[in-house]
């Protein structure tokens, strides 16, 4: 198993890369199962799940191509094994994000029951629930979900009880094919949602309002191959701005979306940062003197992202005063808590709230990574720590950032990955 060794107290320094976003990427790989042409995705991040999903499009008969460029080609021919396996899923719940298109082009999907998760029980029954309204029949066996549609899918209206983003995403797939019109109230407006419409009108779709609470789909009876740019990953770039300005450092963060950002850098700036617009996709952040307590409520987005939640808390420990995090799209989303705790960060959970009181001196440590954004909250640590810090588990880092620390190494940050 792979560590990262990090020595902190360096103020990083240059110019860091966004990559395409992976939560934008894996339902646009999905939604290449709608057609049998190919489809050409480029700046594709080369993260583990992105392989994952790969891996998930050849089990099921798809053709996988990885480019140099960061261009990913697929091409669907056929649908041979309309399945989303149980070792697939266990190590990424996205994948039930192939059961909107598998229903739509097949008629039929057997998709694994993903289990427990590290941050929340976080359940698909509001994805099951509205490809019921769109007419399939749905059982449960041996911990699949068998989904069918055999007479093919009927658009209709689905409100969404609470929001969900992959949720969104699942039925547009499903029902871009479907017969008629659906609409979808209560629909998440975030910017992967949005993308993944892009997508699907390129593809041949017919989409209105994504990105706002109400879309509506008129069903198409196919849809054909396309070519689309992934948008800029805003959870590495909030990631990145955060190192910014917990290492008072001065950095430029290039190829992202600020439109995307909005929450995060109002935020920073409350918490003392300078955050400045340095061209088109460029956030300068630069920090003129200590950091303030600002508390923080995580929500959908537009508003504060929980994918940017841990990296926040670091940032916290930091920070002159109080600061209450409030997490209210996960129930369990605390665990870095501990492990910056064991970091010499002084917080207290009280139900989905931590409150962090800071400043506070965080010297090295071994921790172990909890999950995706934990990781990046730990390493965010390491780079102000004094002395050595020790993560363990950085495949939870890979699973979403590309080549993390080779990116932080160039700006100044040292960093290494060594085998445990
Ligand atoms: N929920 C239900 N029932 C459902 C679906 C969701 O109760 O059928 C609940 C969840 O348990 C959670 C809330 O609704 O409490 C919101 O969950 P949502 O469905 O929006 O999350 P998701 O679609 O599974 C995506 C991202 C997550 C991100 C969340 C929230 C992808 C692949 N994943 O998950 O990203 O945290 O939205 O913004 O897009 C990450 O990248 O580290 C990550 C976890």
């Amino acid at each position: 198993m792979e560590q990262f060794l990090i020595e902190g107290g360096v103020r990083l320094e240059g110019e860091i890369p966004v990559s395409g976003a992976k939560n934008s990427a894996l339902p646009a790989m999905a939604a290449c199962l709608l057609t049998r042409e190919a489809v050409l995705l480029h700046r594709i991040p080369q993260v583990r799940d992105i392989c994952t999903m790969a891996r998930l499009l050849e089990h099921i008969g798809a053709g996988v191509e990885f480019r140099e460029d960061g261009t990913l080609r697929v091409e669907a021919h056929q649908v041979a094994v309309p399945e989303a396996p149980y070792e697939l899923v266990k190590t990424m719940r996205a994948s039930s994000l192939v059961l909107g298109p598998l229903l739509a082009r097949a008629g039929r999907a057997r998709v694994s029951l993903p289990g427990g998760c590290a941050i929340g029980a976080r359940p698909i029954n509001l994805h099951l629930e509205a490809m019921e309204r769109l007419g399939a029949r749905i059982r449960q066996e041996h911990g699949y979900i068998i989904a069918e549609a055999p007479e093919g899918l009927r658009g209709t209206l689905i409100t969404f009880d609470r929001i969900t983003v992959t949720g969104t995403e699942d039925v547009l797939m499903a029902a871009v094919l479907a017969e008629g019109e659906t609409l979808l109230e209560n629909a998440a407006r975030e910017p992967e949602v949005a993308d993944l419409a892009e997508l699907l009108v390129k593809m041949g779709a017919r989409i209105e309002g994504a990105g706002t609470s109400t879309i509506r789909v008129r069903g198409v009876s196919r849809l054909h191959g396309a070519e689309h740019t992934i948008i800029p990953d805003r959870i590495e770039a909030g990631t990145f701005l955060i190192a910014g300005a917990i290492t008072a450092g001065d950095l430029l963060v290039t190829g992202c979306r600020p439109d995307h950002l909005t929450a995060l850098v109002s935020k920073l700036i409350q918490a003392g940062a300078e955050i400045t617009e340095a061209g088109p996709g460029a956030l300068r952040v630069r920090r003129p003197g200590g950091l303030l307590a600002a508390d923080v409520t995580t929500e959908e987005y537009p508003g504060f992202a929980t994918d940017l939640q841990a990296q926040y808390m670091a940032l916290a420990t930091q920070a002159e005063g109080v600061s209450l995090i409030t997490e209210t799209i996960f129930e369990n989303r605390f665990m870095h808590a501990l492990e910056l705790m064991r970091m010499g960060a002084d917080i207290r959970i009280e139900g989905r709230r931590a409150i962090v009181t800071g400043p506070r001196e965080l010297t090295g440590a071994a921790v172990i990574a909890s999950d995706l954004r934990a990781s990046a909250s730990l390493v965010l640590a390491g780079l102000v720590a004094r002395g050595e810090t020790v993560v363990d588990r950085v495949y939870h880092i890979d699973r979403g950032y590309e080549r993390i620390e080779e990116k932080l190494s160039r700006v100044g940050a040292r960093i290494r990955r060594i085998a445990a």
